[in-house]
C-alpha cells in the first residue's frame, strides 16, 4: 500500500512511523525534510502542504493509493477535495467538511442548528457597535475568536488573555476591522480535555482522552503554544473526566458526525473535540478536523491496531476497530529558547539518540533539520510509555538530559502536582467526584 503523508511535525512523524508499521510504503511532502519521516519514508517531497496542486502532483507522480492529511491548513485550502478529483482517496474532512475547525462562527451555527449537545452561547457580529452594545448589555466575562485559523494564537479570553470586558472589545473591534466578523462567546469555566476519534462518515471509534499543556511555562503561565506536551492514562479517561462525562463527551462527537452527513458533508478522518469540562458538563470549546499535535503522539505510541486498515476503513466507510492499550503515555516537546514570540533558530542541539533509547523513550523529530538544527518551532518530542502515569512521566523526564543546546521544555507535564492542580480546579468548580490518579 502506497500511503502519501501530508505535513512534517511531531504529530505527522507519529503517523508516518503507524502507517509503516501497518505495512505502508510512506511518501512524504512537507515544506521542511523531518529527519524523522525521511528515514522511513521511501521518497520525501519538499513543498509547502497548502500547494494543494504540488501536492497532487506528487501523489501522481508516486501513485499512492491514498493519502493522509496531518495539519488543518491543506484542509483548508481544499486539499481533500482536489486529491479526491483525481481518484486519490484520502484520510481528512473535504474543505466543506473541515469548516467545523476553519470556520468558528460556521461550526457554532452548525451546532445550533442541529441541537448538538456541548454548545454555548455565541454571538457574530460585522458591526462594531452593535457588538460592544451586546457586550455590555451581557455584562458577564467572554471570549473573542476570530473565525479562521490563527494556529491557537487568536482566542482571547477575559481574565486571562484579555483584562475585562473592555479590552475584549477593542480586541473584538480590531478583528471586526480586519476580518469583518468576530466571534463572540460565553466564558466557560473548568479545565480543558482532549478527545479525538475516527470516523468513517457515519461511525465514531474514540481513541484515549490526552490532556495538553498550552502554557510556554511550567505552572501554566507564559504564552499560549501549540502544545508544549501531553499525558493520557491506562483506561483512557483522565483523572477529572469521570465515565459519565467521557459518555456526554462522544455522544457530542458522535452526533456531530451523524449532523454532518444529515446536511451533505460527511465527516471522514480524525475529529478532534477540544472540551471544556465545566461544572454542568463538557461543553465544545472549539472542533480540530485533525489529530492533534502533540496528542497524536500519546495515542499513536499504545495504538493496538493496524492505522493502515484504519484508514481504509475510514476511505471505505467501514471502520470496525480502534482499539488502545491500556497503558499511560507522557509526551514532552522541546523548544527552542524564546519560543513562542522570538524562538532561536540555525543553532544546533545535541542529541544523544542511543541513550534516549536506552533511557525506554521514543524520540520524535519536529521542527529540526537532520543535522539536529532548530528551525524556531517545537523541535523534539520525548515520549514515554508506562503501566502508569507516574512510571510514563519519569520515562520521558529521565530522557531529556541527552539533549543539551539552547531549549526549554515542561518539566511539570504528568507530574502529579500538575495533575492535582486540575482536580483542585474541578471540585473548586463544585464538581463532585472520585479522581483517578492514573
Ligand atoms: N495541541 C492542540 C492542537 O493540536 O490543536
Amino acid at each position: 500500500m502506497r500511503v502519501l503523508l501530508v505535513g512534517g511535525g511531531g504529530r505527522e512523524h507519529a503517523i508516518g512511523e503507524a502507517l509503516v508499521k501497518g505495512g505502508a510504503e510512506l511518501y512524504v511532502v512537507s515544506k521542511h525534510k523531518n529527519p524523522g519521516l525521511a528515514r522511513i519514508a521511501k521518497e520525501y517531497g519538499l513543498a509547502k502542504e497548502t500547494d494543494v496542486s504540488k501536492v497532487v502532483e506528487f501523489a501522481k507522480k508516486w501513485a499512492v493509493d491514498f493519502a493522509f492529511i496531518g495539519p488543518e491548513a491543506p484542509l483548508e485550502a481544499g486539499i481533500v477535495n482536489a486529491l479526491e478529483e483525481e481518484g486519490i482517496p484520502a484520510v481528512g474532512p473535504t474543505k466543506e467538511a473541515a469548516r467545523l475547525e476553519t470556520n468558528k462562527a460556521w461550526a457554532r451555527e452548525f451546532m445550533e442548528r442541529n441541537k448538538i449537545p456541548g454548545r454555548k452561547m455565541f454571538k457574530v457580529f460585522d458591526d462594531v457597535e452593535e457588538m460592544k452594545a451586546w457586550i455590555d448589555s451581557y455584562g458577564k466575562p467572554v471570549v473573542v475568536k476570530p473565525l479562521g485559523l490563527t494556529g491557537g494564537k487568536g482566542v482571547k479570553v477575559v481574565g486571562y488573555q484579555l483584562r475585562d470586558n473592555e479590552e475584549a472589545k477593542a480586541y473584538a473591534e480590531q478583528l471586526i476591522r480586519k476580518d469583518g466578523k468576530v466571534l463572540i462567546e460565553e466564558r466557560t469555566d473548568g479545565v480543558e480535555f482532549t478527545f479525538q476519534v475516527f470516523s468513517d462518515g457515519e461511525k465514531v471509534y474514540p481513541m484515549p482522552l490526552a490532556q495538553d499543556y498550552p502554557h510556554a511555562y511550567e505552572g501554566d503561565v507564559g504564552p499560549i503554544t501549540g502544545g508544549m506536551g501531553s499525558y493520557s492514562c491506562p483506561n483512557h479517561l483522565l483523572p477529572f473526566v469521570t465515565k459519565e462525562d467521557w459518555e456526554k463527551a462522544l455522544e457530542t462527537l458522535q452526533r456531530t458526525v451523524e449532523a454532518m452527513k444529515k446536511e451533505g458533508y460527511p465527516y471522514k478522518g480524525i475529529l478532534y473535540g477540544q472540551f471544556m469540562l465545566s461544572r454542568d458538563g463538557p461543553v465544545i470549546i472549539e472542533y480540530n478536523a485533525r489529530f492533534g499535535d502533540p496528542e497524536a503522539i500519546n495515542v499513536l505510541a499504545i495504538l493496538d491496531d493496524n492505522l493502515v486498515e484504519i484508514a481504509q476503513g475510514i476511505i471505505d466507510g467501514n471502520l470496525r476497530s480502534a482499539r488502545f492499550e491500556n497503558k499511560a503515555t507522557v509526551v514532552k516537546y522541546i523548544a527552542p529558547e524564546g519560543y513562542p514570540v522570538n524562538p532561536v533558530r540555525g543553532v544546533k542541539v545535541e542529541v544523544n539518540e542511543k541513550a534516549v533509547a536506552r533511557e525506554g523513550a521514543k524520540l520524535i523529530f519536529a521542527s529540526i533539520d537532520e543535522n539536529y538544527t532548530l528551525l524556531g518551532s517545537r523541535a523534539l518530542a520525548i515520549v514515554g510509555v508506562g503501566d502508569n502515569i507516574e512510571e510514563a512521566e519519569k520515562i520521558a523526564q529521565s530522557a531529556i538530559k541527552h539533549i543539551r543546546g539552547p531549549i526549554f521544555y515542561r518539566r511539570d507535564v504528568g507530574t502529579r502536582g500538575s495533575i492535582e492542580k486540575r482536580i483542585q480546579i474541578m471540585r473548586e468548580l463544585g464538581k463532585d467526584f472520585e479522581p483517578n490518579i492514573c
